[in-house]
C-alpha cells in the first residue's frame, strides 16, 4: 500500500494511512483542548527563551507570539476549528500557527517535544486550578467560621457511635469541620510546591542538544526551578496523583459533613433546616424537602476517590520514560477538578443559610443523659475512684430511664441514695451549660474557648495568600 496520509504526524516515516478508527481512538483533542491557554503560555515562553539563546531570530519569535496570541483569541471566541486529524491540543495549535505565520511556526518545536510540553501544560493547568479551588475552600471556611461564631454557645448533643455522648456546643462541632478543611487547604498548598517545577527542556526524554536556558523558561512561566532529571520530568504524573489524593481527602471530609447535614435535617433529629434553594421536593410525596446538595456531594466523593485509584493504576508499572498511557491522565484529573470545585462552591453558598433549631438540639442533649460523665467526674473530685463513680452513675441513669427523667431532674435525696458524697452543688455540673463551660482547656467545647478558637482561625486564614 502506498497511500500516504499527508496530514499524518511524522508522515514521512509512514507508508500507510492511519486506520480511521485508530485515528479517533488515539486522539485526545476532545478533552485536552481544555489546556489550550496553558499550551500557548508555555509556547510563548519557549519561543522567548529560544530567541534569547539565539536559536530563533527576534523576528521569528515575534511572529510566533503574534500568531499564538491570535490563536488564543480564536479559542476564546469559539472561532478556532479543532481537528481530530491533528490528534491533540498541541498539534492543533502548532498546525494553526504554521497556517498563520508559515515557516516560523514550524520552528517553534525546536528543542522540545510534546512529552515535555504536555507535562508542562498539565502543571500550569493544575497550578491555576488549585488557586481557584483554594479560594473556594477559603470561602467555605469563612462561612463555617461565621456560623460557628453565631453558635459558640448553642448547646447540642455530641455523639459517639451516633449515640448521645456528652453535651457540646454547635460552634465547637462546626470548628471540627473547619479544622479538617484547614489541613486540606495546607495539603493543596504543599502539593503546589512539588507541582511547580518545570519539565520543559527534557524534550522527548533525554534533553536537547540546543543551547537552551531552562532557568529563563522556568522564570517566564513562574515555576520555582527547572526539573532535575529529563526522564523523570516527562514520565511521572505523581503530582496529579498527589493532587487527586488531596482532593479525595477534601471530598471525604465533605461527605462526612454531608452525612451529618442529611441526618440533622431528618424529622428524627430535626436539628437544622437547610435553605429551600438547596433542596428539592419529591415528584410524588408533597411533604418532602430533600437535602439534595449534601446527598449529591456525599455521592460525588466516591467518584473522586475512583479517579485517584484510576491515576494510581495508570502510573503503576510504567517503564521510563513517556508512554502513551499517560494521555489517560487528563479525564480523571479534569473531572476531579470540576467535581471538587463545584462541591466546594455549593457548600460555600449553602453554609451561611443553615438554620440551627436550638431548642431541639438542647432537648436532644437533655434526653440522652449527656451529663452522666460530669456526674462521675464530680464524684471523683469528691474522692471516689473513677470506676466506682462510673458504676454509681450507671445506676442513676437507670433510675432516670425508668422514670423518664434527665439526671438534672432527679431530686437531691434520690441522688444521695447513690452516694452520700453528693450535695446540692451537684446540679451545677448536671446542667448542660455547666457541663460545656467546664471544658475550657485548649481544644475544649466551652463557649469562650470556642470563641478563642474562632479568633485564632480567623487570623490564620487572613494570613493566606489568595489569588
Ligand atoms: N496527547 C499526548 C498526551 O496527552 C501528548 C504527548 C504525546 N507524545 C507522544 N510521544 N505521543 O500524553
Amino acid at each position: 500500500m502506498n497511500t500516504v496520509n499527508s496530514e499524518k504526524l511524522s508522515s514521512a516515516r509512514f507508508s500507510e494511512a492511519t486506520n480511521a478508527f485508530v485515528e479517533i481512538f488515539t486522539a485526545s483533542v476532545d478533552f485536552d483542548k481544555r489546556m489550550a491557554q496553558q499550551d500557548i503560555q508555555g509556547s510563548i515562553a519557549h519561543a522567548t527563551m529560544l530567541a534569547a539563546c539565539n536559536i530563533l531570530t527576534e523576528q521569528e519569535r515575534d511572529d510566533i507570539i503574534r500568531g499564538l496570541t491570535q490563536i488564543s483569541e480564536e479559542i476564546t471566541s469559539g472561532a478556532f476549528v479543532w481537528s481530530i486529524k491533528q490528534e491533540d491540543v498541541h498539534m492543533n495549535i502548532e498546525a494553526r500557527l504554521t497556517d498563520l505565520i508559515g515557516i516560523a511556526g514550524k520552528k517553534l518545536h525546536t528543542g522540545r517535544s510534546r512529552n515535555d510540553q504536555v507535562a508542562t501544560d498539565i502543571r500550569l493547568y493544575l497550578r491555576y486550578e488549585i488557586s481557584q479551588i483554594s479560594a473556594e475552600l477559603n470561602r467555605l471556611q469563612n462561612a463555617i467560621l461565621a456560623l460557628a461564631e453565631q453558635h459558640a454557645a448553642t448547646i447540642m448533643p455530641g455523639f459517639t457511635h451516633l449515640q448521645v455522648a456528652q453535651p457540646i456546643t454547635l460552634g465547637h462541632h462546626l470548628m471540627a469541620w473547619f479544622e479538617m478543611l484547614n489541613r486540606d487547604y495546607d495539603r493543596l498548598q504543599d502539593c503546589c510546591k512539588r507541582l511547580n517545577i518545570m519539565p520543559l527542556g527534557a524534550a522527548a526524554l533525554a534533553g536537547t542538544s540546543y543551547p537552551i536556558d531552562r532557568h529563563l523558561t522556568a522564570e517566564l512561566l513562574g515555576f520555582s526551578r527547572p526539573s532535575a532529571n529529563s526522564l523523570d520530568s516527562v514520565s511521572d504524573r505523581d503530582f496529579a496523583i498527589e493532587f487527586t489524593a488531596a482532593a479525595s481527602l477534601i471530598m471525604m471530609h465533605l461527605s462526612r459533613f454531608s452525612e451529618e447535614l442529611v441526618l440533622w435535617t431528618s424529622a428524627q433529629f430535626d436539628f437544622i433546616s437547610l435553605p429551600d434553594a438547596f433542596c428539592t421536593g419529591s415528584s410524588i410525596m408533597p411533604q418532602k424537602k430533600n437535602p439534595d446538595v449534601p446527598e449529591l456531594v456525599r455521592g460525588k466523593s466516591g467518584r473522586v476517590t475512583g479517579h485517584l485509584v484510576s491515576l494510581l493504576m495508570l502510573m503503576k508499572s510504567q517503564p521510563l520514560a513517556y508512554n502513551k498511557d499517560n494521555q489517560e491522565d487528563k479525564e480523571p484529573l479534569f473531572d476531579t477538578v470540576d467535581t471538587l470545585i463545584n462541591c466546594l462552591r455549593a457548600y460555600a453558598d449553602m453554609v451561611p443559610h443553615i438554620e440551627a433549631k436550638k431548642t431541639n438540639m438542647y432537648n436532644a442533649a437533655k434526653r440522652g443523659f449527656a451529663t452522666a460523665t460530669d456526674l462521675a467526674d464530680y464524684l471523683v473530685r469528691k474522692g471516689m475512684a473513677f470506676r466506682d463513680a462510673h458504676e454509681i452513675v450507671g445506676l442513676a441513669v437507670r433510675l432516670g430511664i425508668e422514670s423518664s427523667r434527665d439526671l438534672s431532674e432527679l431530686s437531691l435525696a434520690e441522688l444521695q441514695e447513690f452516694s452520700p458524697l453528693i450535695t446540692d452543688e451537684v446540679f451545677d455540673c448536671l446542667s448542660l451549660e455547666g457541663s460545656v463551660a467546664a471544658r475550657k482547656h485548649i481544644g475544649g467545647t466551652a463557649p469562650d474557648t470556642v470563641r478563642a478558637a474562632i479568633a485564632t482561625a480567623r487570623e490564620q486564614i487572613m494570613a493566606r495568600n489568595l489569588v
